[in-house]
């Protein structure tokens, strides 16, 4: 697979399932919880601490096809987008600054290549107004982002959908033969609680991924705080499940449309659940079911040594 993300708290923890289950070919980053020079040394640092340091890292678009963005999302992420926690900044740079060219390339150079997207689909939308023959390249690919029902950045529209609305009416028109969409309404629903973190931190402490621990203890405070819910949700980590462990997630297939009028309702992705004897063509499998367990478990088993 390809990652692209904005790490991210939940990215970080997504990359460690990517590295532990998947053949990464590499990763491109993206502006979205924190702005691109962040989220492309986050994902230095991290590659470095999970002994993937020769990983290509690509950095992309920080800003998203309108031009601008509104905030961030520091007040779940951190300013510099992993918590309370300084990660050790890598020695290397990232590989280029051209990540949709890279995206493109290597999309034509890999035979079954999943694109694996956990923030703003930015960098993707560019790759396909590029070169649209990527789209009857890949393999498939899986998002985490937008929602069957509730937002989170607005009461419609979920964080990376609000950030590059535009970007993702492009995926979602573009005619992916594969294109899951692993919505907020599902990946809320898993949570890592104090005790999940305390225990994870009993079998990494002293190690260098006991930054896992503290990153994931400070994201569980901003979400309760922020959002009155216990436990950390892991949105990210699905997206790259559904390629790695498709059984802990089932969707069904669904005429998705992107809300793009400057309205409340901008960001939304409206997925149509109408039972219909003539529906819209569908444009995407959209979760709708999770293993929430055995989630839990593949994380702790990709965190732990
Ligand atoms: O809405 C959740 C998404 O927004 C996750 O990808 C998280 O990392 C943030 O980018
Ligand atoms: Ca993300």
């Amino acid at each position: 697979m390809l990652l692209d993300c904005d790490p991210g708290l939940d990215d970080a923890v997504a990359i460690a399932c990517a590295l532990r289950y998947a053949d990464v070919v590499g990763v491109s980053t993206v502006g979205g919880n924190v702005a691109l020079d962040r989220t492309t040394a986050n994902a230095l640092a991290l590659c470095d601490i999970l002994g993937a340091g020769d990983l290509p890292v690509h950095a992309g678009h920080d800003l998203p096809m309108s031009g601008s963005l509104e905030h961030r999302a520091q007040e779940f992420h951190g300013p510099g987008g992993t918590g309370s926690v300084a990660l050790e900044p890598s020695a290397r740079s990232a590989t280029s600054n051209d990540a949709v060219s890279w995206i493109i390339d290597t999309v034509r150079a890999e035979e079954g290549l999943w694109l694996v997207a956990t923030g703003p689909l930015t960098n993707v939308a560019h790759a396909i107004q590029t070169a649209p023959d990527i789209v009857g390249r890949v393999a498939g690919v899986s998002w985490m982002g937008g929602s069957s029902t509730v937002g989170n950045t607005t009461a419609a529209a979920e964080f990376n959908c609000w950030v590059d609305p535009e970007a993702a009416d492009i995926v979602f028109r573009a005619g992916f033969e594969h294109l899951t969409m692993v919505g907020l309404n599902i990946t809320q629903t898993v949570r890592l609680d104090r005790a999940w973190i305390d225990q994870l931190r009993a079998e990494i402490g002293g190690t260098a991924m006991e930054v896992f621990a503290d990153m994931l203890d400070y994201y569980e405070a901003r979400q309760r705080t922020i959002s009155r819910a216990s436990g950390a949700a892991v949105h990210d980590v699905l997206a790259v499940l559904y390629v790695t462990h498709p059984q802990v997630l089932a969707g069904i297939a669904r005429p998705v449309e992107v809300i793009l009028a400057k309205s409340a309702a901008r960001g939304m992705t409206l997925v149509d659940q109408r039972p219909s004897r003539n529906p819209a063509p569908a444009n995407a499998n959209v979760i709708e079911w999770a293993d929430n367990l055995a989630i839990e478990q593949l994380v702790r088993d990709a965190l732990s040594p």
